[in-house]
């Protein structure tokens, strides 16, 4: 059944078609007056348009032509002609009553696009061995959300979390572990027998490593070049290292599936940079018999700007496949992922949920893949975010500097939602365990709504007292509100009251059915603009209905008919079901009781 507002909205345009006047003027719109839920304009428009055919018609008189054939069609409740020719309309109660046993049977109803669509959304972007920070925060629950609102669109959706494993750290790791161990097997160029099965390491040794390598690196030119040289033997395929390696990742993976399984993040693939390196000789021979790659100072190069001005560098610069060493680019494996991607999945569209910070090196490598005739360049998307800020407004650090891990910032979030309930004294009936269990819900709910629900580019303050507050818009203001839901379908239960057929009639009954009404809509802005905060706009304001809603319409209170009480609760029920469809898609989970 199609929306309420679209069925509004086509007996507009009709109407206005008949009149001679194009459809697309009287569009039906939520009215921003309050006197009445929708609202059509179309009559000034055409007034306009009559004036330039040289006929002279008030706006008003149009508008009365209008309404008069629009009170015709069923979906029309009360219409009104407003100031110089608003129509202001409310839908047939009718139509909200069916519309709203609809919703309560189907959540999702309306949801489902005409032509799915295979989608890879990369999203995640780990580096392997380097603990998981804040910036990879973003990325995962943008992601997550962006995945999972695609999906239920009824578009095949897979997640990747193309992780970071083929770059510089890698040597780190390698030329540290040789100085540790110089004894294993892996460093025995000469040895030509099996790898021991277990790994050398564990992810503590790894987290360790890294930095020690890393620090001494920077201070020490030598020790920089050994890292160098281990980096591009490995990426020579020297034997030992790839070995090395394949630890190095499982190791990681099992960590990050971890990581990500605290923050309710699931992939699809496990894929990363290092997996498509053996594509990557077949594909610079592909590029080069194409033509389109040149050599620059002993590099390999492919522009992707005609305009690109090396000497004052204006316009878009080229992309790097290798460079003078040799050397395998970021450039090279996103490029080598997108051939990879194309033989395996041959997807319609790939959205990159990554850093806004890396617009650039998105943008050479789609150019560069539409050159190659790989893809169109609208099917890869750059979804950028901006970052999360500390209270002096730049990239949260720790109070030593340094970046946050992944789980201190949860751990600060799970305390923060904990202060929260003792003090405001929620959940205290309950025992320690599950009292915990629900500050981890808030404390994630908290973080991740206050994250989704900003436009992605914008930066945001971190800032849990304010991301815990039950009360505005947040994440535990919209957990609550389910809770309480929750906590009436089962008085209900006990008192035997039953939900049945709905009757619309209350103002804020109305109003929540229009709300839930808008679902589909979300949705569609939501995947259209790979915009997750307009879900989350639209739960919060399905909340804010139910709360009006059952401000005024009490369902278990005594003298409530019975037929009443069954509506009531069915209403309550779809509400429900609606609000935990939406924070499912984005990833929030909420408590039974709190
Ligand atoms: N590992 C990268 C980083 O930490 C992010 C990867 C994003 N995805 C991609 N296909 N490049 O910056």
């Amino acid at each position: 059944m199609p929306s309420v507002l679209s069925r509004l909205d086509a007996a507009a345009r009709e109407a206005f078609e008949s009149l001679g006047f194009p459809g697309n003027i009287a569009a039906v719109r939520e009215s921003d007056r309050g006197d009445a839920p929708y609202q059509c304009n179309g009559a000034m428009a055409a007034a306009g348009i009559a004036k330039k055919r040289g006929e002279k018609v008030n706006p008003r008189d149009i508008a009365a032509q209008a309404v008069e054939i629009m009170q015709a069609n069923s979906a029309m409740g009360q219409l009104e002609i407003a100031g110089p020719g608003f129509i202001n309309i409310a839908p047939a109660d009718d139509l909200l009553t069916a519309r709203a046993e609809q919703l309560l049977e189907n959540p999702a109803d309306g949801l489902n696009v005409e032509t799915p669509k295979t989608i890879i959304v990369d999203y995640g972007g780990a580096n392997v061995a380097k603990p998981m920070h804040v910036g990879h925060l973003r990325s995962a629950v943008i992601g997550e959300a962006i995945k999972r609102i695609l999906r239920a669109q009824g578009h095949n959706v897979i997640g990747d979390v193309h992780m970071g494993d083929w770059g510089l750290q890698m040597g780190h790791l390698i030329s540290e572990l040789a100085d540790e161990q110089p004894d294993l097997p892996y460093f025995d160029e000469a040895y030509e027998g099996d790898y021991p099965a277990e790994p050398p390491v564990t992810m503590d040794d790894l987290a360790r490593l890294y930095p020690q390598a890393s620090n001494k690196a920077k201070v020490n030119a030598e020790r920089m070049d050994i890292s160098r040289v281990a980096t591009a033997e490995l990426q020579a395929g020297r034997r030992g290292y790839r070995a090395l390696l394949d630890h190095f990742i499982d190791v990681s993976v099992a960590a990050l599936k971890v990581g990500y399984g605290n923050l309710g993040v699931e992939f699809d693939l496990w894929k990363g940079e290092a997996c498509v390196d053996p594509l990557i000789p077949g594909m610079i021979e592909e590029l080069k018999t194409a033509g389109i790659t040149e050599e620059d100072d002993g590099a390999l190069i492919i522009n992707v700007d005609d305009k690109w001005d090396s000497e004052t560098r204006t316009g878009t610069p080229p992309v790097m496949l290798l460079a003078s060493s040799g050397a395998v680019l970021y450039h090279t494996t996103d490029l080598a992922t997108l051939v990879d991607r194309k033989a395996e999945n041959n997807p319609d569209l790939i959205v990159y949920v990554v850093d806004q910070r890396q617009a650039l090196h998105f943008e050479q490598v789609f150019r560069a893949a539409a050159k190659a005739g790989w893809y169109a360049r609208e099917q890869m998307f750059h979804a950028g975010f901006g970052t999360m800020n500390g209270k002096d407004g730049k990239p949260f650090k720790t109070r030593e500097g340094g970046v946050l891990r992944l789980e201190d910032l949860m751990q600060i979030m799970h305390t923060a939602a904990r202060d929260r309930l003792e003090s405001s004294g929620v959940g205290a009936e309950f025992d320690a365990e599950e009292r915990d269990e629900i500050a981890r819900k808030i404390g994630l709910a908290a973080l991740k709504f206050a994250d989704l629900q900003n436009q992605r580019m914008t930066n945001y303050i971190f800032d849990p007292e304010r991301f815990t507050a039950f009360e505005g818009k947040t994440g535990p203001y919209l957990l609550y509100a389910v809770v309480r839901i929750k906590s009436i379908l089962r008085k209900a239960a006990e008192q035997n009251v039953v939900s049945g057929k709905i009757a619309v009639e209350a103002e804020t009954e109305k109003g929540l059915v229009l709300s839930l009404d808008a679902y589909a809509r979300a949705i569609e802005l939501a995947a259209d603009k790979y915009a997750p905060h307009i879900l989350c706009e639209h739960v919060y304001r399905v909340a804010q209905s139910f709360s009006r809603f059952y401000a005024e319409c009490p369902i278990l209170a005594d003298d409530v008919a019975a037929e009443v009480k069954a509506s009531r609760l069915s209403l309550a029920k779809a509400a429900l079901a609606q609000l935990e469809h939406g924070l499912d898609l984005l990833a929030i989970e909420a408590p039974d009781r709190m």
